[in-house]
């Protein structure tokens, strides 16, 4: 049997395509791509790799708490093992997050806790950071700050070219998630019942 999982998108889905490129011809299965709104270009990415979309968006279903339902419904249809966030832009409600506790992790363009939230990568050039990175964590009920799982640091000299320095990360978040799914998926990821923010990787140390 496979290890499953979902990828949850809003938009361009370039996470998502790294994730299809990366485990092509692995033991991991992704099982279905959702997106939070029609049109999003990973819906596209997953439709041309022959992957089940579906689309739980806001705007067919106002209230929050009812559509996160019916997407965590769908999601156990499919029977996922694990729920990745990639480029996913909305909150999901803390029952969501209870139903599928330890199972849900996202990628982020930060060194967190340094700039959680919306538009991290420009606060972190507005900041004049010299240090930046991406971080890949479990996801908890609050804003980007559930256990870290990975993070990769890079230097951040200045630099003119502002897309540039968006591409470079996200070309780290592109090795950075498909890495840290591989290692669940192998069962080398543990969370620590006695201090729940530390997360275990087996063979780190
Ligand atoms: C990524 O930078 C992700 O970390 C952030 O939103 C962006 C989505 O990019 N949450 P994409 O949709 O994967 O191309």
């Amino acid at each position: 049997m496979p290890f499953r999982i979902a990828v949850l998108v809003s938009g361009e889905g370039s996470n998502l395509q790294a994730l299809i490129d990366d485990l092509r011809d692995s033991e991991i299965e992704i099982a279905g791509v959702v997106s939070s709104r029609e049109g999003a270009r990973g819906l596209e990415r997953a439709e041309a790799a022959g992957i089940e979309t579906a689309v739980f968006s806001l705007a067919d279903e106002p209230d929050r708490a009812k559509r996160d339902d019916a997407l965590a419904g769908w999601l156990d249809e499919h029977e996922v093992d694990l729920v990745v966030l990639a480029g996913f832009m909305e909150l999901l409600t803390p029952g969501f997050i209870r139903r599928f506790a330890g199972r849900i992790v996202n990628v982020h363009p930060a060194l967190l806790p340094a700039f959680p939230g919306l538009g991290a990568i420009d606060q972190a050039i507005d900041h004049g950071v010299k240090v930046a990175g991406v971080t890949v964590h479990f996801v908890d009920e609050g804003v980007d700050s559930g256990p870290i799982l990975l993070q990769e640091a890079f230097e951040l000299p200045y630099h003119r070219d502002i897309s540039a320095i968006h591409q470079h990360f996200h070309d780290v978040e592109h090795r950075l998630l498909p890495r840290a799914v591989r290692l669940i998926a192998a069962g080398r990821v543990s969370l620590d019942p006695d201090n729940p923010r530390l997360v275990r990787v087996d063979g780190d140390g």
